[in-house]
């Protein structure tokens, strides 16, 4: 009688048991059970996969070592919530950003403690949930909130801006023309005519962002497009020292696209390939007509600094920027992206760091656009 009523005793624990664990294992988050040493009691399912080991290679093993591969607790690297737990005895939280191949992840990690009969804490609990996705959607949120303000806020005061800068630039000419070539006044107007061109620049990209697609079918002579914009730049590059080449082809269809918001797109290339140069370098500017693809190709390529391969994934992000602060904004790159997509044309990049190839750094910016029907 005894006996029987242990084995129904040993039958209900596993049957709890194994109620326990279908829990466990069906929550999706990683879950990891350490104790006071930190070493690993139990996890779930998610975890052991998320580890990329079975469940008999995890347990035991202390968790800094299986999961930050040290020799002791991560006191000093980010902040560890297990440790936060032990320390405090409070639930701890935190949001840890890390790299998985190019992308940045981030995961929302809960450290729960378990009590003893004496309050204190004898293991803990902590759970850990991928929120990438959740965490990029609000981003994005918050970036459209910032596009709203643009807007309004572009649409309010480009005409502000655009005048004064319209007078700066007219009276710098002036002045210009009335200056001797080569002397300290005529530097100091030349600074003033790139800095107001600079702020011109800006203020278009502004407008740009804010306005609403423009789909009103127009095509662009390329080539003559791309000339102007070089005539307005020419002596900014030749005070940076950088040799301009072009290498623009003669036989080049018209493309479609309306031709103010090209100038745009080449003058925001053309300016990141300058800052790329500091020091000096060589800029060269090629078109082409792909023939196969029935596309007009437009190729800016800069013996610059490159872009590190942590930025590449980020370079037509609104708002991202590598620049000091009041000198780019970061909507360059996005809105040539915006103008080019509009017109059914792409806009992409090759580049190699100095780190990579000394000899061979810089980047290629490659514009392509329909033939115009
Ligand atoms: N030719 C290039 N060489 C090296 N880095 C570049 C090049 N073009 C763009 N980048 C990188 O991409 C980033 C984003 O460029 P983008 O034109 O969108 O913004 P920005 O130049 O920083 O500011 P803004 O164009 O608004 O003045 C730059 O800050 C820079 O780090
Ligand atoms: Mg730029």
């Amino acid at each position: 009688m005894e006996k029987e009523h242990k084995l129904n005793s040993i039958e209900e624990l596993l049957e709890d048991n194994k109620f326990l664990n279908n829990i466990l294992n069906g929550i999706k988050d990683a879950i990891m059970v350490v104790d006071k040493d930190y070493r690993i009691e139990g996890v779930n399912e998610s975890f052991a996969k998320k580890v990329g080991k079975p469940k008999h290679e995890i347990l035991g093993r202390h968790c800094y070592r299986l999961l930050c591969y040290l020799s002791k607790p991560c006191v000093h690297n980010h902040p560890c919530p297990v440790e936060e737990v032990f320390k405090t005895g409070k639930i701890a939280e935190v949001l840890h950003t890390y790299l998985e191949g190019h992308n940045v992840a981030y995961s929302r990690i809960i450290a729960y403690p378990i009590l003893d009969d004496r309050g204190d804490v004898i293991r803990v609990v902590e759970l850990e949930r991928d929120v990438t996705e959740w965490k990029k959607t609000g981003d994005q949120l918050y970036n459209m909130q910032k596009l709203a303000f643009l807007g309004k806020l572009a649409a309010d005061l480009s005409h502000e801006f655009n005048n004064p800068l319209s007078i700066i630039l007219g009276f710098t000419d002036l002045l210009l023309e009335k200056t001797e070539h080569g002397t300290q006044n005529y530097e100091i107007l030349k600074a003033v005519e790139r800095q107001a061109f600079n702020c011109k620049r800006i203020v278009e990209n502004l407008i740009s962002f804010a306005a609403s697609p423009d789909v009103t079918k127009y095509s662009t002579d390329v080539n003559k497009n791309l000339e102007g914009v070089i005539s307005v730049v020419v002596d900014i590059l030749h005070t940076e020292k950088i040799v301009i080449d072009k290498r623009l082809a003669g036989d080049l269809p018209r493309a479609k696209g309306n031709p103010g918001h090209l100038r745009q797109v080449f003058m925001n290339l053309i300016t990141n390939a300058v800052a790329a140069m500091r020091g000096g370098g060589r800029l060269t500017i090629s078109t082409k007509h792909n023939t196969a693809k029935n596309r007009v190709e437009i190729f800016f390529k800069d013996t610059g600094h490159g872009i590190k391969r942590k930025y590449r994934n980020e370079i037509f992000d609104p708002f991202f920027t590598t620049r000091e602060i009041g000198e780019g904004g970061g909507l360059g790159l996005s809105v040539c992206y915006g103008l080019v997509f509009r017109n059914d044309g792409k806009i992409t990049f090759e580049t190699v760091t100095e780190e990579e190839d000394r000899e061979n750094k810089g980047t290629i910016f490659t514009v392509s656009l329909p033939v115009a029907p």
